[in-house]
């Protein structure tokens, strides 16, 4: 009884977007539905199969990528480690799921395009649903990567029921589990949206210091950060006070360098999921996956230039809002919001920066 009442309110969100939106009308309704401004999405029981994800895909396959002779793997020799062990790649982690495939697709093209050292660096693929697997290795057939499986049932019963949470995305929690789903072995990640290309050398950002910081990613301390909580959050002493002695500042999750050795050390993943337990017993924050880290990060967070993290250039779909890159250089461009860059293209409707992801794109057939 309980899933028919969903089905149909997921229905009646679905009219809304598409008949609220012109730009999405020629997108089938998941597709329309993911592009709200939520930061999740949802699927309609049963409609998606992996036959179906693999049937609407169709990517071209890339160029082979080769390291630059610069690129020593002397380190490799040395201490004999081979496979996702060996100690010279960079380390990256990307969701796979069937709606945002086409983005994390041309962020991982994107990547391979900017390194000097394109061999050097080892994909870690979250995927909670289908098998992606084979489309990945026919698109990048010379790619190292490994696909884990994220359980949605881990937190499943960590997301609060309330409508709107309902609609939120378990993969999207995926990145709090980086420490316990990677190998031992995997001390340090990136961590990447799939709604973003990388217009520089990954490797910079690897090699990023983080001091003796868990985290890594640009700050925003101009940015109202009351507003990411309730006021019953702020006014219970016992919840507000975890703030107290730190300079909490605004940082999207989207790109994060994650030292994977003292988030194992201190427990970050248990640290988040309590205060998950705490917003499931009584409301302290809006819908997201963002606020548990600010909960458990914010001010704690080793400062990264705000170059790695070009981000809202999603806009408001419903709107039809283009925005503009913040002024600065850029290395990596983050269609964050509610509009994403290839269902404007297809539709049409560009905004201008659209063009730049363009160029990664490997979906259709081989002309
Ligand atoms: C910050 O946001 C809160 C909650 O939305 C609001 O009450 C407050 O006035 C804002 N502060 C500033 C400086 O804009």
């Amino acid at each position: 009884m309980f899933w028919i009442m969903r089905l149909s309110w997921f229905f009646s969100a679905a009219m809304v977007m598409i008949v609220l939106s012109p730009s999405l009308q020629s997108f089938p309704p998941a597709e329309a539905i993911r592009s709200s401004n939520l930061d999740g999405y949802l699927r309609f029981p049963g409609q998606i199969t992996a036959t179906d994800s693999l049937n609407r895909f169709s990517f071209r396959k890339a160029s082979t990528f080769r390291n630059a002779e610069e690129c020593s793997s002397n380190e490799r020799k040395i201490l004999g480690k081979t496979g996702v062990c060996d100690p010279s790649l960079v380390h990256v982690a990307i969701t796979l799921d069937v709606d945002y495939l086409r983005g994390s697709i041309a962020a991982v093209h994107s990547i391979l395009q900017h390194s000097l050292c394109p061999e050097s660096v080892f994909f870690h693929f979250l995927v909670s649903e289908t098998n992606l697997e084979t489309l990945v290795r026919s698109t990048f057939p010379q790619l190292k990567f490994k696909v884990y499986y994220f359980d949605p049932e881990i937190v499943r019963g960590l997301i609060s029921t309330s409508v709107r949470q309902a609609l939120e995305q378990p993969l999207n929690y995926a990145r709090n589990y980086l420490a316990d789903l990677l190998e031992p072995c995997v001390r340090r990640v990136i961590y990447l949206d799939s709604d973003l290309v990388v217009v520089d050398d990954i490797w910079k950002l690897w090699s990023t210091s983080l001091g003796s910081k868990t985290i890594g990613a640009p700050e925003y301390c101009h940015a109202n950060f009351t507003k990411y909580f309730t006021a019953s959050f702020w006014s219970d002493k016992r919840l507000s006070g975890t703030f107290l002695g730190r300079k909490p500042c605004y940082f999207n999750t989207g790109v994060m360098v994650i030292d994977l050795v003292k988030w194992r050390r201190f427990g970050y993943t248990k640290r988040i999921e309590r205060w998950m337990e705490i917003q499931k017993s009584g409301r302290i924050y809006e819908l997201g996956s963002l606020p548990p880290f600010l909960l458990v990060f914010a001010g704690h967070v080793a400062p990264i230039e705000h170059r790695w993290n070009q981000h809202g250039l999603g806009g408001d779909n419903i709107r039809g809002s283009c925005r503009d890159l913040h002024p600065g250089p850029v290395s990596l461009l983050h269609w964050s919001g509610s509009g994403k860059a290839w269902l404007r293209l297809d539709s049409k409707q560009p905004c201008p920066l659209d063009a730049l992801w363009a160029p990664y794109d490997l979906y259709g057939n081989s002309t």
